[in-house]
């Protein structure tokens, strides 16, 4: 077992360093410097790349209704469309009334967070909580289902035992947890769910098509803990339940970090597959859509499908191999490799680092962009951190410019999206999202740490919906909230009274 550390850190993406100033660089006067340095043989790779990767209004617009469509599919049937459409069985959400200590456990990329909580109801709200962050050995990402819930299991065991004073359990009760599980699960009840297939990188064998839940009970069994899984949730879903105890006018809630994911308020009659009686109060749930499946009419290139060959699930996953975090440095590099092998970037050779998949991450294409120094100093020491290569003026010009392209291109077809979602909402419902304020609670590394990408999503919503109404709609950064939400969740549907 790792030690445990109690820092922040982003799940599976490594922390975005090297964040060299907060200073703006109007992307204008870089895009005119590129265009007059570029050696003749490398524009046409970044002109053709622009090009594929281009999102006018026309693009959006379609990506927006085609998302709408997926969506209404996928509810009328399971498999209707790309769109998953889980049910969350999550019929209530938090109201802030919710008492005692609660614990989550939140498991989506290569880091998992435990956390406890002592809720004090509608006047003291959260008194105290407490996480710790443990990373997860890669080798457990590839290995056996029992390997990566032993690991987990005992990393909650450990931080139990350190409950202390200000987290208190009543005499007799049994712990209650709220289990944030960030990949498709089939919900067969807020307790319960099956996994679909895995996605981010993991391939851990035997887990698919199994009850995640049962497999956690049996692990926590193996390790002696008591401890009873209350509410198992997607981490858009506790993203949802955690920014609504705050605010209600919380709708949507996305995920932009390694993956992507969203969810939203949706009404119960607007979902002809739901069967059975409505036992909802006030007739609304949460979908968990599984947009990262998403892939109608996505402005795709040839880095992007050979991506997608190579990756551990060729053909799934489509928006998020485009927008997400995991894969926007893993496609600047393809292009980088093209670029070297056929308009000698690099000089003679192509650089043999670079021809490592992954090796150039999203972090490193983040902080190239913030870099505004007059000599692009910052992109020179990432290129030879990561390729080992020593880079002309032109060449980090370039590179800026690549990067810029594949994070326009992500960060406003994520904004279609959400716009998709709303309209869908809206269509159903007049009034319900557009004649008023409707916030999006937002979390995740790519989201938090990446200013451009956050500026060409923003500008994608407002683009869309016009000034009058995208004044309405409130991107809010909801940081770490799927944590907080997964425990009052476990609250909403604790088996002892609150
Ligand atoms: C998973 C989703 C998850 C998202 C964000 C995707 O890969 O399929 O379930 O919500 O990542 O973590």
């Amino acid at each position: 077992m790792q030690a445990m550390s109690v820092t922040a850190s982003l799940p599976a993406l490594r922390p975005f360093q090297a964040v060299r100033s907060a200073r703006w660089v109007p992307r204008a006067r870089v895009v005119m410097s590129v265009r007059s340095s570029l050696t003749i043989s490398a524009a046409p790779i970044l002109t053709k790349l622009q090009r594929d990767c281009a999102t006018p209004l026309s693009v959006l617009r379609h990506v927006a209704d085609a998302m709408a469509t997926d969506m209404r599919a996928g509810l009328e049937v399971d498999g209707g469309s790309d769109l998953k459409m889980i049910l969350s069985y999550v019929d209530a959400l938090p109201t802030g009334n919710e008492k005692g200590l609660f614990y989550a456990l939140d498991l989506g990329g290569t880091n998992f967070r435990v956390l406890r909580v002592q809720l004090g109801g509608k006047d003291e709200r959260v008194i105290a909580t407490e996480f710790e962050q443990v990373s997860i050995p890669p080798e457990l990402m590839s290995g056996t289902s029992e390997e990566l819930f032993d690991f987990i299991a005992s990393g909650l065991t450990q931080f139990a035992q350190t409950e202390t004073g200000k987290f208190h359990l009543p005499q007799g009760r049994t712990r209650e947890l709220g289990f944030t599980f960030s990949f498709p699960v089939k919900q067969t009840s807020i307790d319960s769910g099956i996994l679909m297939n895995w996605t981010k990188g993991f391939s851990v064998s035997g887990t698919a098509g199994k009850d995640v839940v049962a497999c956690l009970n049996e692990a926590m069994k193996r390790q002696g803990l008591n401890m009873r899984v209350s509410a198992l949730v997607n981490d858009t879903v506790g993203t949802l339940a955690g920014a609504r105890y705050w605010d209600d006018d919380v709708m949507v809630a996305i995920i932009l970090g390694t993956g992507t994911n969203a969810c939203y308020v949706e009404s119960v009659n607007a979902i002809p597959k739901l069967q059975g009686p409505n036992t909802t109060i006030g007739g609304k749930t949460i979908v968990n859509t599984e947009w990262g499946a998403f892939s109608n009419g996505l402005p795709l290139t040839e880095f992007d499908r050979e991506m997608d060959a190579q990756s551990i699930n060729p053909g799934e996953q489509i928006f998020e191999k485009t927008i997400s975090g995991m894969y926007l440095g893993e496609i600047v590099r393809r292009v980088l490799v093209r670029m070297a092998e056929d308009a000698r970037l690099f000089g003679d050779s192509v650089p043999e680092k670079l021809l490592m998949p992954f090796s150039l991450r999203t972090p490193d294409i983040c902080a190239m962009q913030q870099d505004s120094s007059k000599d692009f100093e910052a992109v020179g020491s990432i290129l030879y951190n990561v390729a080992g290569v020593n880079s002309n003026l032109s060449t980090r010009k370039t590179i800026i410019d690549i990067c810029d392209t594949i994070a326009k291109r992500g960060g406003r077809l994520a904004g279609a999206g959400i716009v998709g979602i709303l309209q869908k909402m809206e269509e159903d419902s007049q009034g319900i999202v557009f004649g008023k304020r409707t916030v999006v609670a937002m979390d995740g590394g790519l989201y938090e740490h990446y200013p451009q990408y956050r500026m060409y999503l923003q500008d994608a919503v407002t683009e869309l919906l016009g000034d009058e109404i995208s004044k309405n709609i409130i991107i809010e950064h909801s940081k770490d909230g799927s944590g907080i939400g997964a425990a009052l969740l476990a609250a909403t549907n604790s088996m002892y009274e609150h």
